[in-house]
């Protein structure tokens, strides 16, 4: 096995905190952040170089597939083969259907959906051919159960396991793992723009009367980048407080 990791939106409120948890168990982990996201990029940088891990950080658009390639590419070089994928990047733009505009669908699409065949194409040949790899896709519980005013987000998330039970089958004889996590609601900036009044109309209706902290939902991705966890595979893990229940 390798202990390069790379995970999409990786200085997100998910995303970093599945960075920490990765490089916790020992991996060496590459943070993938839209150009747009410099800021924030150099400001986690500098937390964790100060806290000692072993995460650094590349910009490319998960929406632009030869920019993924370039990356891919990149950190191969830089780091070697990579033996963890996370997809997390993801976006909302909520509206209504009356209301959405088609900017706002296929955003939303781009990078929640489209972005796993722009990132994981690169990687899974080198994964299949060695033999090892985990992959886990970062889905949501609007996915599962469908949310007023996103079409578009649970249409997008719903995907997301599709192209993991699907791409799962493809890599289960060559030692790829592919797995997918949904979250309920975890207190990032995603949901901080969720109106007050919404948001705490979601949080009745919660059965732990809470929304998660990033950590609970990075330690499952972690367990799922384990290679201990070599028999886990298509399945979609719900971390979501009790909101959604499914078997
Ligand atoms: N179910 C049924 N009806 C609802 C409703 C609901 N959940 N919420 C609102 N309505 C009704 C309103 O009562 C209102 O009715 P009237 O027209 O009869 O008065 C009508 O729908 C409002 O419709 P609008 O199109 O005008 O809606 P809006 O523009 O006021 O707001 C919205 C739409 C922006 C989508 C807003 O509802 C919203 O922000 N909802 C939260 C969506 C959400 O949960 N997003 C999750 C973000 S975090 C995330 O996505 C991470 C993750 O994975 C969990």
């Amino acid at each position: 096995m390798t202990k390069t990791a790379v995970v999409t939106g990786g200085v997100g409120g998910i995303g970093s905190a599945i960075c920490e948890e990765l490089a916790r168990k020992g991996f060496t982990v590459v943070a993938g952040y839209h150009p747009a996201e410099e800021d924030n990029a150099l400001k986690r940088v500098k937390e964790w170089q100060d806290a000692g891990l072993a995460i650094s950080v590349l910009p490319f658009d998960v929406t632009n597939f030869a920019e993924c390639a370039a990356a891919a590419q990149k950190i191969e070089a830089d780091y070697g083969p990579v033996g963890a994928l996370v997809n997390c990047a993801g976006i909302t733009r909520d509206k209504t259907l009356k209301k959405m505009g088609e900017d706002d669908w296929h955003a939303v699409i781009d990078v929640d959906l489209n972005s796993l065949f722009n990132v994981t194409k690169h990687y899974i040949e080198g994964m299949t051919e060695r033999g090892y790899g985990r992959i886990v896709n970062i889905s949501s519980v609007n996915g599962k159960k469908g949310q007023f005013g996103q079409t578009n987000y649970s249409a997008a998330k719903a995907g997301v396991h599709g192209f993991t039970m699907a791409l799962a089958q493809e890599t289960a004889r060559k030692g790829v793992t592919v797995n997918s996590v949904s979250p309920g609601y975890v207190e990032t900036s995603m949901t901080g723009a969720i109106p007050a009044d919404i948001s705490t109309q979601i949080i009745a209706g919660i059965p732990m009367g809470r929304m998660a902290q990033p950590d609970e939902i990075a330690y499952v991705v972690g367990f799922l980048c384990d290679e201990r966890a070599g028999y886990v595979t298509g399945a979609n893990i719900s971390v979501n407080g009790g909101m959604f229940t499914s078997f």
